[in-house]
């Protein structure tokens, strides 16, 4: 991942950031998408009165980009304003995994610290496709 790119995905998730709709939790999240293609797709969380409805930020950034035809990713920024450096929870572990093992997820605290692990380091046995394949 090239320095300048990092910095891009950045400058993108903390704007992105003041859109995340948390009304209930007060946690804002964003996610930069970066595709193949070098197109960068953001995206908050977006929370719901009944409360299991909430959208994390990963898969909002996710959803905008596969449904603007981009489903080929090289990394994922996911960024939080806090101290602690924030994880995907186990439901975006397991869509990331879906567009492939090898995405990096970047993730940032507010003091830009940073921690990256590839996708399937994030969720090794991830359930894909290809275990589908076997016949009853
Ligand atoms: N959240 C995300 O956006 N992504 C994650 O991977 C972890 C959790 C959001 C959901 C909810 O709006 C808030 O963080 C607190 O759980």
């Amino acid at each position: 991942m090239k320095k300048k790119i990092k910095e891009k995905m950045l400058k993108k998730a903390k704007k992105a950031i003041e859109n995340a709709y948390v009304p209930y939790s007060k946690f804002p999240l964003s996610a930069a998408l970066l595709t193949k293609e070098g197109k960068i797709f953001t995206g908050v969380n977006i929370e719901n009165a009944s409360y299991s409805l909430t959208n994390c930020a990963e898969r909002t950034a996710i959803f905008k980009a596969v449904s603007e035809g981009y489903k080929d990713f090289e990394a994922l920024l996911l960024y939080g304003k806090h101290k602690k450096i924030i994880t995907p929870c186990g439901a975006c572990r397991q869509v990331i995994n879906e567009f492939g093992d090898d995405i990096e997820v970047i993730m940032v605290n507010k003091n830009d610290e940073e921690v990256t692990k590839t996708s399937y380091e994030l969720l090794p046995g991830a359930f894909r496709q290809e275990d589908m394949d076997n016949e009853l």
